[in-house]
């Protein structure tokens, strides 16, 4: 037994068969598929259409593997992410926000973003999936309809402390047998039982939801996680496996950064300069050849027999469309880039979409724990990280951010009369924010004190559409640079979130945090919480002869940020819209072999957190593919 053994370990220095850092080791390889991006949907692709082993699929990353870097394994670090993992990418200024320049992180490493996040798991509300069914006409989109793509993808997990977990979730909403590890937090706080206490006290809009992920969101429920046991359940970590590594059909290509598709023509050669199909259907052009480079300076040609897949991202992936001349034509000729347009799909980069956030914090009794000594004593971090080490317990199996959330609405009148417009939320049982109760000063804590962070997320924002519905006006954007400004085809575009960009984002702003007010004011907080932070405390007690509100959009102008969860900039669409990237089986319009399966192919923002998402998306597209090639065991 020990001589093969042996041997695979001399072949692959690594001992993953699949994974490799240079091209010229593929030594000339015939593709089936050509994924672009090795991030959260990217992984679900690769592990599931090498299933069938008559497909040779290569999976191309821009960033390298997520293998053995710790940052990436302990859920606390997750505030403590390497720069070399991420894409260090910022946003345009934002006119709302004192013309603030804001901070957009996306994962550059194998799992992608998925191996940088927060790891809640939020499947969104019911009332988001069907609202993505009807507006793309394809009930397969539906929250009935996608369940068996969520049983795919999670696997229920006990937590790393393997408490009683009875009556903080509610197991028939729930798979045990997906690929994807989820769990409820595995490290206990003074803090859980007191918020549960408020949320008991006050009732109503804060009364207990036995499980957020049922479809109804709304109420106050325990956070569930993509955690297994004591580490981060990434898409590199459970969709690329060792056993899907192993695969012979599997090809994982780290270090390579596409730049563009470029025409196929009939010989499978690239037609640089032909617009022809490859015969299939004389309308639509065919676009199955990839351009990448690994040292970002001499480029590869690379065809896909079958199809190639975008899964770039929802920056990326539109930056690569745009590059390789689809999106608005006149746009793209403007730019001065020598880029020859090649369909003209004006929504390319438009309606994108993302949750706004504010952290309003307050100072706790220093006779509780919180995490805040984890950020500002480094020994007393290392012997945690010493503990999660030896035995996989402690403070450092969880994530950062909180272990309790609410989904909340606003009520009628403050829609009609605060926010001046009609309801912006996907349904009558979807929320229009969320508070998450972040157990120390969230992201990060000050030399000392005890703090406690109330996470305030608007999470159905109008910003992304026409302003006040008459004036044509995109909301965020995600476009190339004009030439003079960024000559490379690797320079980031320019990202516009277009955060709390419209008066009813803004005033919704204003009114989740009166709401945070109401709920810290709760009896069960006293003795607890001292009262509010420095700024927060300026903008509820302020001085001068201004207004509560007036002093609360000061602090949203100047505190407001943006989170990770952003969408739209590839949409789905009708197969006959007039707007829109993809159809609802996420094939480029009017281009044949290419698709985009990502976080940009949702054409509204879910109102929880994109993860999940995500992986639904990536599961259906991978079943979608399977049928259109006829795979095996396909259904
Ligand atoms: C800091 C942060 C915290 C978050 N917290 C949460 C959370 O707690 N819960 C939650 O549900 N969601 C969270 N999200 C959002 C969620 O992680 C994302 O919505 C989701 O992972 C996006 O998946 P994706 O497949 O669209 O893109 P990604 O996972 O970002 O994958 C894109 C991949 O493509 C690669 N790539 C990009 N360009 C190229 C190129 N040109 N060539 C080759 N490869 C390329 C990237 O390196 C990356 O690996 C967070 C996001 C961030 C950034
Ligand atoms: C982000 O910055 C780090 C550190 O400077 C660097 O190593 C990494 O390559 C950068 N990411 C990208 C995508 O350029
Ligand atoms: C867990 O708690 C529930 C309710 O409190 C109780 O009914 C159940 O017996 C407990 N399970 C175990 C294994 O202790
Ligand atoms: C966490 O991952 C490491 C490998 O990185 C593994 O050795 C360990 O067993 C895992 N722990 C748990 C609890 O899954
Ligand atoms: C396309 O871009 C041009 C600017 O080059 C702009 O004027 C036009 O409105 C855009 N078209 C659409 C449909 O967005
Ligand atoms: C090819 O595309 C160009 C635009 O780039 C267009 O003018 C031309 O008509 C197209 N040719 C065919 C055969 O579709
Ligand atoms: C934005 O999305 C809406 C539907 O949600 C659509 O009607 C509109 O045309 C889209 N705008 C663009 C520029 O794609
Ligand atoms: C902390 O506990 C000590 C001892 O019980 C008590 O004297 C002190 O008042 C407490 N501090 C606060 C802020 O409650
Ligand atoms: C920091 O943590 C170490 C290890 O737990 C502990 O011994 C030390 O007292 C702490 N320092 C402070 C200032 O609390």
């Amino acid at each position: 037994m020990l001589f093969p053994l042996l041997l695979i370990a001399l072949l692959t220095p690594t001992g993953y068969g699949a994974l490799f850092e240079r091209f010229s080791d593929l030594q000339g390889t015939e593709y089936d598929f050509i994924i672009v991006g090795g991030g959260t949907a990217g992984c679900v692709l690769a592990s599931r259409l090498s299933e069938d082993p008559s497909f040779n699929v290569l999976l191309l990353e821009a960033g390298g593997t997520n293998i053995g870097k710790r940052e990436l394994e302990i859920p606390f670090l997750y505030n403590f992410i390497p720069s070399q993992n991420s894409w260090n990418l910022s946003t345009t200024p934002q006119e709302r926000l004192n013309g603030r320049s804001l901070s957009f992180q996306r994962g550059f490493v194998l799992g992608g973003s998925s191996s940088v996040n927060g790891m809640m798991y939020n499947r969104g509300s019911s009332g988001d999936w069907d609202r993505y069914a009807k507006v793309t006409g394809d009930p397969g989109w539906s929250w009935e309809n996608i369940q068996s793509y969520i049983a795919k993808n999670e696997r229920f997990t006990p937590p790393a402390d393997h408490h009683n977990t009875s009556g903080q979730f509610n197991p028939s909403v729930h798979s045990f047998k997906g690929t994807n590890a989820v769990s409820l937090s595995g490290f206990p706080y003074p803090i859980d039982s007191i918020a549960l206490e408020a949320s008991k006290q006050l009732g109503g809009p804060f009364a207990f939801n036995l499980d957020y992920n049922s479809g109804l969101s709304l109420g106050f429920s325990w956070l569930q996680f993509t955690i297994n046991g004591a580490n981060r359940s990434s898409s590199a970590t459970s969709y690329l496996n060792t056993e899907a590594l192993s695969r012979p059909n599997l090809h994982v290509l780290v270090n390579a950064r596409v730049s563009r598709v470029i025409p196929t023509g009939s010989d499978g050669k690239d037609e640089e300069d032909a617009n022809s199909s490859g015969g299939h259907n004389p309308n639509k052009l065919k676009l199955t050849t990839v351009e990448f480079s690994q040292d970002l300076q001499t480029f590869h040609h690379l065809a896909a027999s079958k199809e190639v897949i975008l899964s770039s991202g929802v920056i990326n992936s539109p930056q690569i469309l745009q590059l390789s001349g689809i999106g608005n034509s006149s746009y793209l000729s403007s730019l001065g880039l020598n880029i020859t347009p090649l369909i003209h799909l004006p929504s390319v980069g438009l309606n994108f979409s993302v949750h706004s956030l504010t952290h309003p914090v307050f100072i706790v009794n220093p006779n509780f724990t919180t995490t805040d000594e984890i950020y500002q004593n480094a020994s007393f971090r290392n012997a945690l990280i010493q503990e999660w080490l030896a035995v996989g317990m402690g403070p450092m199996v969880d994530s950062a951010g909180g272990s309790q959330i609410m989904y909340l609405r606003f009520d009628e009148e403050v829609i009609e009369k605060e926010l001046g417009r009609t309801d912006s939320s996907s349904g009558p049982e979807s929320p229009h924010f969320s508070l998450i109760m972040a157990n120390g000063f969230y992201p990060n804590s000050p030399a000392s004190g005890k703090y406690l962070t109330v996470s305030t997320e608007i999470v159905a924002p109008t910003s992304q559409f026409e302003v006040d519905f008459d004036i044509f006006s995109p909301g965020g954007s995600v476009l190339l640079a004009r030439a003079v400004d960024k000559p490379k085809p690797f320079s980031p575009p320019l990202i516009n979130t277009a955060c709390l960009k419209t008066t009813y984002d803004f005033h919704a702003m204003r009114q989740a945090i009166k709401t945070v007010l109401r709920f810290t004011s709760a009896e069960a907080w006293k003795g607890y919480i001292l009262g509010p932070f420095t700024d927060l405390a300026e903008a509820l007690y302020g001085s001068g002869d201004t207004d509560l509100d007036t002093r609360l959009d000061t602090y949203i102008r100047n505190t407001a940020s943006a989170s990770g969860h952003a969408v739209g900039t590839a949409s789905m669409s009708p197969q006959d819209a007039d707007w829109g990237v993809v159809d609802p089986d996420l094939t480029v319009k009017g281009a044949e072999g290419l698709r985009v399966v990502d976080a940009s192919v949702l054409p509204y923002i879910p109102s929880g957190h994109t993860q999940a998402p995500v992986y639904i998306v990536a599961e259906r597209a991978a079943d979608l593919i399977k049928q259109a090639w006829g795979a095996k065991g396909s259904s």
